[in-house]
């Protein structure tokens, strides 16, 4: 059974969420949006985060950044050593010195990237070794910049379908997502190219294999801290798969973000590591 542990977590109040744009196949500017009610939902998972004792830090969204919320987008956080982001679409581009600056303010050492990368949404750590997607938004030498930064093995991982841009929409890890431990991990063998689903299977053998219908929701942009998983409440199977291997699911409704193109996962930064200035709340 996989260990828990408390953990530390950046997410950005969906104040100024809309969407006026369309940047992945979930995005319809043709559809309002319902402000208070994402800001709901938004308040309700991060207050699941502090009820399992986890350490929720908030940054102050800014006017003009629909997808800040997408906090995961943002940056990412190994080891104390933070690696910009650098967005594909200019619709986002601002974010990331907002980010970067959080962390800087807070005496993280802070590395700005040079390729194209969307933080966490395609950086995953899964035990000793990061996740990294490519195809639709992050560089694949994106992938080099981080390995040299953070010293650790780097998997690139190829992305197949539009509707899972990211790797975070594709794959969950369930344990070792804090950097120790045994990686597990949950993922959509379709969305990856044949190449990639090979180095997958060959990795994790004992994966939990995810279906379409359970992607199709974002099921799998799902954040665990190794014994509790919180994700979508539309997943058919996944919560029952999760349950045999232990883990303590629980259902957050995020479908206003959803709106977007993000669920859970996309709205939650894990912070790894701590920064050095007074002040800091990292344990
Ligand atoms: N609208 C955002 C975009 O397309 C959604 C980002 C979702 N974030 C994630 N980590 N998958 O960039």
């Amino acid at each position: 059974m996989a260990e828990w542990s408390r953990r530390h977590y950046l997410m950005c109040r969906p104040a100024y969420f809309t969407v006026s744009y369309e940047i992945n196949p979930w995005m319809d500017t043709t559809v309002p949006v319902d402000v208070p009610r994402a800001i709901e939902q938004w308040e309700y998972l991060r207050d699941v985060y502090r009820d399992l004792g986890h350490t929720v830090d908030e940054i102050d969204p800014e006017p003009g950044l629909p997808d800040m919320v997408f906090a995961a987008n943002g940056a990412t956080v190994v080891d104390g050593l933070v690696y910009s982001a650098k967005f594909r679409h200019p619709e986002r581009a601002a974010e990331a010195p907002v980010y970067l600056k959080w962390f800087a303010d807070r005496g993280y050492v802070t590395y700005e990237a040079d390729r194209v990368n969307e933080g966490e949404g395609d950086l995953l750590l899964a035990g000793e070794r990061v996740l990294a997607g490519f195809g639709f938004r992050t560089e694949r030498a994106a992938h080099d910049e981080a390995r040299a930064l953070w010293k650790r093995e780097l998997v690139s991982l190829e992305l197949a379908d539009p509707r899972y841009y990211h790797l975070d929409t594709a794959l969950t890890v369930l344990n070792g997502a804090d950097g120790t431990g045994a990686a597990e991990i949950a993922y959509l063998p379709r969305a990856f190219s044949p190449a990639s689903q090979e180095i997958l299977s060959d990795l994790f053998p004992d994966a939990v294999l995810a279906d379409d219908e359970d992607a199709a929701v974002l099921g799998l942009n799902a954040v665990s801290d190794g014994r509790h998983v919180v994700h979508s409440p539309k997943v058919v199977r996944l919560a029952g798969q999760l349950a045999e291997r232990g883990y303590e699911t629980i259902s957050v409704d995020t479908s206003e973000l959803l709106r977007a193109g993000g669920g859970a996962k996309c709205c939650t930064l894990a912070v790894r590591g701590r920064g050095a200035r007074a002040g800091d709340t990292t344990t």
